[in-house]
C-alpha cells in the first residue's frame, strides 16, 4: 500500500522547533516525510532530530556528491505528493517568489511538479512590509497555499501577525491539500471511540476504563490515508486528530443513533467500550441515602451498535470491523464474536497485559474467516497506522 509522501522544508525562523512536531504529528498519521534543512533551519534545529522523528535521513546540501548519488534534487522534488514549507520564513518566501535556486530547498521548489504549502513565519513589520505583499501575491498567483500565519506573541517580544501556525493546523491543512490522493480518497468511515457513559442519576454513572486512545489513533491514520472520518466518541479526554470530523456521545444509545446517523459508510470500525447494559431508568433526581438501605438497581442490555452496523442491510458498510479485549482465551473469545456480531474481522486484545488498556501500547490479533494473524507489539499508533493499511485494502 503506497503511503502519502509530504516533503518538508524547514527553514531558518525560531518557529523551526514546531517543525519536529509537525512530522511528529504527520508520522503519527501515517504520512511518510522527507526533510530539506536548509542552512539557516539548522541554527534551530538539529538534522539528527528531524532524521530521528521522520525516519528518514535528512537533506540539506545541493552540491553534495552523497545526496545526489542516493537521489538528485529534481527527484526528490518528485518524490513526495505534497512540498511543505514551515517555517516558511521572509528570505525563503522571496526567494521563492523570485524563482532563485542558490541552495537545495529553493532549487526544489523551483524544479518541483507538486503543490507547495507554505506555513509563513516572521516578524510582524516583516510580514507587513510591502515586499513580503509582493512576494505574497506572486506565490499565490503562482499557485502555492498557505497555512497562517496567526496573530500574537512572538520571539522577538512585538506582538501581531507572523507566527506560524500550530502543528495541529498545519496537518489540517496538509490533510486537505492531500485528500484527493491517498488510497481512501472519497471513502467514508465511521468509528466509535472511548467508554460510554450510562446514567444511574444526575451525579452517578456506569462507565469503564477505556481512555479511547486506539480509536482516536485509528480515526487519524484513516484521515492520514485521505478518508472522510466520522468519530463517534463517548467522554475522553484527547484532542480530535486533524482531518476528522468528531460527534461526542455519552450513552450507548446516543452512540448508537450517532452511528446510524452517521450513514452510508464504505467502512465501520467499532473501537469503543461500549457499556453492555445501564440502569433500567435513569433517576431524575439525585439517590438519597435512605432508611430501607443501597437501592437495587435493575440492568437492561444496551443496543449492539457493532452487530447493528453488521447486519445485512442495503446500509451495511462494505468492510466492518470489531474489536475483542478479553482477559482470558483472547483468540477463541474473538472467534465466537466474530460469528456473533457478524462482522468481517476481528481485532483482538489480551487487556490483562500490563499497558494496554488505558495505556500507550497494544498487542493484537486479527481474526477474520481467513484465519488469525498475530501482530507484534507495538504502540497504538503504529497498530493504527497498520489497521488503517488494511481496511484500504480491503476496500481497494
Ligand atoms: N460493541 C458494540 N456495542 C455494544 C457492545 C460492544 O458496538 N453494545 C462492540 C465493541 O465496540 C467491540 C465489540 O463490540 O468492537 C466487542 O465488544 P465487547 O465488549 O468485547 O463484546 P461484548 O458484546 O460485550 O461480548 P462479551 O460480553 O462476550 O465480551
Amino acid at each position: 500500500m503506497t503511503q502519502q509522501r509530504v516533503l518538508l522544508i524547514v527553514g531558518g525562523g525560531i518557529a523551526a522547533y514546531k517543525s519536529l512536531e509537525l512530522t511528529r504529528l504527520l508520522r503519527r498519521a501515517g504520512i511518510a516525510v522527507r526533510v530539506i534543512l536548509t542552512s539557516a533551519g539548522a541554527q534551530f534545529v538539529t538534522p539528527l532530530s528531524l532524521s530521528a522523528l521522520s525516519e528518514d535521513r535528512v537533506y540539506s546540501e545541493l552540491f553534495s556528491l552523497t545526496d545526489e548519488a542516493e537521489m538528485g534534487h529534481i527527484q526528490l522534488s518528485r518524490s513526495a505528493d505534497l512540498v511543505v514549507v514551515a517555517p516558511a520564513t521572509a528570505d525563503l518566501m522571496a526567494k521563492a517568489a523570485q524563482g532563485l535556486a542558490g541552495d537545495l530547498a529553493t532549487t526544489t521548489l523551483l524544479a518541483t511538479d507538486k503543490p507547495v504549502l507554505m506555513a509563513p513565519a516572521m516578524n510582524v513589520r516583516m510580514w507587513e512590509h510591502p515586499a513580503t505583499r509582493r512576494n505574497l501575491a506572486t506565490l499565490r498567483a503562482d499557485g502555492v497555499s498557505l497555512v497562517g500565519p496567526d496573530e500574537g506573541a512572538m520571539a522577538c517580544g512585538e506582538y501581531g501577525e507572523g507566527r506560524m501556525a500550530e502543528p495541529q493546523a498545519i496537518l489540517e491543512a496538509i490533510l486537505k491539500q492531500l485528500a484527493g490522493a491517498g488510497p481512501l480518497a472519497g471513502r467514508h468511515v465511521l468509528v466509535t471511540a472511548g467508554p460510554t457513559v450510562e446514567a444511574i442519576d444526575p451525579v452517578r454513572l456506569l462507565t469503564n476504563r477505556s481512555s479511547g486512545r486506539q480509536g482516536f489513533a485509528i480515526a487519524g491514520a484513516l484521515a492520514g490515508l485521505g478518508a472522510r472520518v466520522t468519530l463517534v466518541a463517548g467522554p475522553v479526554a484527547l484532542p480530535t486528530p486533524a482531518g476528522v470530523d468528531r460527534v461526542d456521545v455519552e450513552s450507548a444509545r446516543d452512540m448508537m443513533a450517532a452511528c446510524r446517523a452517521a450513514l452510508p459508510a464504505d467502512a465501520a470500525v467499532c473501537v469503543a467500550a461500549v457499556a453492555d447494559w445501564r440502569p433500567d431508568e435513569a433517576f431524575g433526581v439525585k439517590l438519597k441515602k435512605g432508611r430501607g438501605g443501597p437501592p437495587s438497581i435493575t440492568l437492561v442490555e444496551n443496543p449492539d451498535i457493532l452487530a447493528t452496523l453488521a447486519a445485512p442491510s442495503p446500509d451495511r458498510p462494505a468492510v466492518v470491523v470489531g474489536f475483542a479485549a478479553e482477559t482470558n482465551d483472547v483468540e477463541a473469545h474473538a472467534q465466537s464474536k466474530l460469528q456473533r456480531k457478524g462482522c468481517d474481522w476481528i481485532v483482538a486484545n489480551d487487556v490483562t497485559e500490563p499497558g494496554v488498556m488505558g495505556g500507550l501500547e497494544n498487542s493484537v490479533m486479527i481474526i477474520s474467516r481467513a484465519g488469525t494473524e498475530r501482530w507484534a507489539r507495538a504502540d497504538k499508533d503504529a497498530v493504527a497506522r497498520g489497521l488503517a493499511q488494511r481496511i484500504a485494502r480491503d476496500l481497494t
